[in-house]
């Protein structure tokens, strides 16, 4: 257990004239909207001693140096849109909002790059490169509000992870800085490097536990012409994954995206939005197909429908201007508004199978929620096997009862995923809120592996700990 110390108000006169006047927050209404990130539940919330927001990369050196000397422990921070817990300050100390480095730096149209600060609004670098027909295709479904330092930092999946892959994938330089201050610079622009070993994925996903990215250098693609979308609904949940499984091998189209929502997924969005659905379906699949033009589309279309008619789809609906689009993902965008308006405490997983173990798992789930007394909704990106379920807790169960029964339905929901070749964690990643159960799926001998990956970043344990794979 590492003994942190006290941010005396001699510190935190240092770290004014680090930053400037009014980048130092301690007052403890500003400071409230950085106790915790979108988690639920009072676990997941701790005031930090003080939120430094800095400009600069020199600034954030001369703040790391200044911590890890004095022994303050470091919560990186981005959008706050998070969903482990990752960026709540456990233990105090400084909250390092990440906000202000909002640039973006480059867009280098000829090597197909963007260079950005940790602080950019995700959506911000997309719409700046839709009219010279480029994407950054690594973003999440809260793309709106979450930061791209966040995105690296938690090595965010999404809608799209299925054909474009995570966030990872995009990263081909970073500058970030270390506890004791010292900056590093890892890649470019370049598109190979096996030069020394590839520190950039480890530091991509680390969850603030290694260092703090101060830029960020990102692939680029070219943005597809056109693209399509279909909503096909069924009766059962293993008729939708298994559609989605064969549109990728037998089909041999690999969609944009794959998304799926189990019967009790698609009742609670329905209830919400007020609307119902044909045939009153158990479950649906969304696709969006994308490509160089339409005429491909259509073609891929005519495959989609003849294998959905083989895999007994009851309703096939197909969208390809803005309005029906919206109209088809409004269903799969509600479910997370949905789930929080009606069962105000819950529990949201973000487990990952190997896609053929999807509705077998979505099953057990359903076992385990009647076993427990609560509600579980299941839906998420079929193309990738990411379930996101999320328990429920029954207006009629006594809070303590779910407080208690909590952590051992986890437990057996983590274990069902791991027998079946899946993992805690997709993509929201480990922070606060699955770090307990890192230990049915990684081995001792791997734990330690990164704990001492840890300690050869960190040795004072100030970077957000508490977190992650190198907690303590
Ligand atoms: C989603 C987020 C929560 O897929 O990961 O809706
Ligand atoms: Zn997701």
């Amino acid at each position: 257990m590492s003994v942190y110390s006290r941010l005396t108000p001699h510190l935190l006169a240092e770290l004014v004239a680090i930053t400037g006047q009014g980048y130092v927050l301690t007052d403890e209404e500003k400071m409230l909207p950085y106790s915790h990130d979108e988690t639920r539940g009072d676990r997941y919330r701790a005031m930090p001693a003080a939120v430094v927001r800095p400009a600069t990369t020199g600034e954030v050196s001369q703040i790391m140096r200044l911590a890890q000397e004095h022994r303050i422990p470091v919560t990186p921070r981005g959008a706050g849109t998070g969903l482990s817990g990752g960026a709540v300050p456990v233990h105090g100390g400084i909250v390092l909002a990440l906000e202000r480095m909002d640039r973006i730096l480059e867009i280098d149209r000829e090597n197909l790059v963007v260079v950005t600060e940790p602080g950019v609004i995700t959506n911000r670098i997309n719409e700046l490169l839709i009219k010279d027909g480029l994407f950054f295709p690594g973003y999440p479904m809260s793309r709106e509000s979450c930061s791209v330092g966040g995105n690296v930092a938690t090595n965010a999946g999404g809608g799209r992870a299925v054909k474009y892959g995570v966030t990872g994938r995009y990263v081909t330089g970073l500058e970030a800085v270390l506890p004791g201050g010292e900056t590093i610079k890892l890649g470019g622009k370049r598109a190979k490097d096996v030069t020394g070993y590839n520190l950039i994925p480890l530091l991509v996903g680390s969850e603030g536990t290694l260092a703090v990215l101060t830029q960020i250098t990102l692939k680029l693609l070219p943005l597809p012409k056109a693209s399509m979308d279909l909503l096909f609904l069924f009766d059962k949940i293993d008729s939708a994954t298994s559609l989605a499984s064969s549109i990728m091998a037998e089909g041999r189209i690999i969609p944009a995206a794959l998304e799926f929502m189990d019967r009790s997924a698609v009742a609670l969005a329905c209830r919400f939005l007020g609307e119902e659905l044909p045939h009153q379906a158990g479950a649906l699949l969304l696709v969006q197909l994308d490509g160089a033009g339409e005429e491909e589309l259509y073609a891929q279309c005519g495959v989609l429908g003849k294998l959905g008619e083989k895999h007994g789809a009851l309703e096939i609906y197909t969208a390809n201007d803005a309005t029906s689009r919206r109209k088809l993902w409004r269903i799969r965008e509600a479910v997370p508004e949905a789930a929080m308006s009606f069962y105000p405490v819950q529990s949201g997983e973000d487990i990952v199978v190997p896609v053929a173990a999807v509705s077998a798992f979505v099953g057990f789930l359903h076992q385990l929620a009647d076993k427990y007394g609560c509600d579980v909704v299941s839906y998420g990106h079929a193309g990738d096997g990411n379930v996101h379920a999320r328990f429920l807790k029954r207006s009629e169960q006594p809070p303590d009862q779910w407080e208690a029964n909590l952590p051992g339905m986890l437990r057996e929901a983590y274990r069902r995923a791991a027998l079946l070749g899946g993992t805690i964690s997709g993509e929201h990643g480990i922070g606060l809120k699955r770090k307990d159960y890192l230990n049915e799926v990684l081995g001792q001998t791997e734990l330690s592996l990164m704990r001492r990956l840890k300690a050869a970043f960190d040795p004072c344990n100030i970077m957000n700990p508490g977190k992650g794979s190198g907690f303590k």
